[in-house]
């Protein structure tokens, strides 16, 4: 079951394998009500049992006339509850109901101007020429009984349509694309003027709702924690704290593997800021000793993961009361792994990739309190109970830490190296990312760096120190622009933080004698070197 509080006005954004799918639920939720989706194929039934206030019918690539194309059942429309369709979801609102699509002569991709055709409340306070995002071949091209044209484009005979009297409007078009100018105008009638909800989706909403769900739950039962330093664990680490205190208890493995001051920075946030009991695992030594002379990452993947549930057992067991374990999974985990359908069905541990499947023979009830936020909610909420900046804003960071940092095997030698240059790479491009913060008022300007970390390959090669010869190791620094690291850049370091990070990395970090930058963008190589 999710942790995540329902709130009582919620809007159900039905997915057709829209582009744009996310986007929606993310624009109504930007005017503060609570939106989720779900699966086109979801039934009258379903979507009575979960009694959304209103509903959007999403884009979608197929087209309504093909083989297998997913259409909505005719029963929701009849509902009585508003619904609101976007393009595929005009054209299926409209098969739904008799009304007919057809081919147009010409596609629409990309911005078009849309004419009003009669009045409706859906363009209250727009213009009556606007700019619209269009994405089409298909259109409605006779409209069901009792529905009106609102407008049209040159090429496009329906491009919104509605029937007031029973609450279902739809468009061509594109509202939730910031390239539709008046989008969000439209939205904001939809779910304000029309369906008459109220904007109190706020961040003290979300937590209160979630407080209280978290403690219906747990009961007076223990929860166990496995904290990470990541911002997903450390936010639900925050909520269950303000939730039931003393009956979490956190579970911090050390595996050595974390960058310079990490290990400190968890502790000294939950155990100063936080009242709950927080555990320290000390297992450097032990994670050192199984990773010695292994030097294939993937190994070196499992073999972390494996012993991290071990550790973790073994704090467990020592415990009394504890049934529930708290996991940091976010919504696009959900989204993406379609592991959850409208919300009924039990979850499965996500297949996140540092956490490896439970060992036979042990079970715990799940409680994913974030399992319907976004990233950027997440962050949010957790600046709002009172993580710092450091902690919510961290760069994604991998579960086996610099473990798959360190080409070849991982020796205290080298990761002494490693978290000493990394540390250099960290100040040194922090106070770059900042300067820029500066200059253009953007945190997250154009130019600011996404990630910047240090690896240490498996060579040495010859230097000159002094009036000595070397044969030290290379630093590389990888320094890349993204915005959600599928894809990404190599940044275009100024040349001055370049020659400042290489100099002060063979400077201060004995045994370097040589700083490279990697610059290559991803595909084809991949963030990481591993
Ligand atoms: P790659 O190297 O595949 O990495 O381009 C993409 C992004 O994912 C991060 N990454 C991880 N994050 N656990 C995580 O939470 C992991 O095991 C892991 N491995 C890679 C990486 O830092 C980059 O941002």
């Amino acid at each position: 079951m999710s942790q995540t509080a329902m709130p009582d006005q919620k809007v159900l954004v039905f997915d057709f394998g829209a582009q744009y799918g996310q986007l929606i639920a993310r624009r109504v939720r930007d005017l503060h009500v609570y939106s989720e989706i779900v699966p086109c194929d979801i039934t009258a039934d379903e979507v009575r049992a979960l009694a959304p206030a209103a509903i959007i019918l999403s884009g979608g690539p197929a087209s309504v006339y093909a083989e297998d194309a997913p259409s909505i059942d005719p029963e929701v429309l009849r509902l009585g509850i508003p619904v609101l369709g976007f393009c595929y979801g005009q054209q299926a609102m409209a098969v739904a109901l008799g009304g007919e699509v057809g081919h147009t002569e010409k596609g629409e991709y990309g911005p078009a101007v849309i004419m009003r055709a009669a009045e409706s409340a859906l363009f209250d306070g727009t213009p009556g020429e606007q700019t619209v995002w269009m994405s089409h071949r298909d259109a409605v091209t006779r409209v069901p009984e009792g529905f009106a044209i609102t407008s049209r484009t040159e090429v496009c005979p329906v491009a919104s349509m509605e029937c007031p009297e029973r609450k279902l409007f739809a468009t061509q078009f594109h509202p939730e694309v910031r390239h539709t100018e008046f989008g969000q105008t439209m939205l904001r009638n939809f779910l304000f003027g029309i369906c008459g909800l109220v904007s109190d989706w706020t961040m003290d909403s979300i937590i209160d709702d979630s407080v209280a769900a978290i403690r219906a739950k747990v009961g007076e039962s223990r929860v166990i924690l496995g904290l990470s330093g990541g911002v997903d664990s450390s936010v639900v680490a925050a909520l269950c704290a303000r939730a039931i205190g003393k009956q979490l208890v956190c579970v911090f493995v050390n595996h050595g593997l974390l960058r310079k001051g990490e290990p400190e920075e968890v502790e000294e946030v939950f155990t100063k800021q936080f009242d709950v009991d927080f555990i320290h695992v000390h297992a450097e030594e032990r994670y050192m000793r199984l990773l010695a002379g292994v030097t294939e990452p993937e190994e070196k993947r499992r073999i972390i993961g494996t012993q991290f549930w071990k550790e973790f057992f073994a704090v467990a067991e020592e415990l009394d009361g504890v049934k529930y374990l708290a996991q940091g999974t976010i919504y696009p985990d959900i989204i993406e792994s379609g592991a959850r359908k409208t919300g009924g069905k039990a979850s499965t541990i996500k297949s996140h990739h540092n956490l490896i499947p439970f060992p036979e023979g042990v079970h715990f009830d799940l409680i994913e309190p974030l399992d319907h936020f976004f990233k950027d909610e997440v962050r949010a909420l957790g600046t709002a109970l009172g993580l710092p900046d450091y902690i919510v804003h961290r760069q994604p960071f991998p579960g086996p830490g610099l473990a798959i940092r360190i080409i070849g095997d991982v020796t205290p030698e080298k990761l002494e190296i490693l978290k000493n240059a990394d540390a250099i790479v960290r100040e040194e491009l922090d106070a770059y990312n900042e300067r820029l913060f500066a200059e253009t008022g953007e945190r997250n300007s154009e130019h600011s760096v996404w990630q910047y970390f240090a690896v240490l390959p498996d060579i040495k090669s010859v230097g000159v120190m002094g009036d000595e010869r070397t044969y030290a190791r290379p630093v590389i620094l990888r320094a890349v622009e993204s915005s959600d690291a599928m894809t990404a850049d190599w940044a275009r370091l100024p040349y001055d933080v370049l020659a400042r990070v290489s100099g002060r990395i063979v400077a201060e970090v004995p045994g370097v004698n040589r700083v490279v930058y990697d610059i290559t963008s991803k595909p084809p190589a991949t963030i990481e070197w591993e």
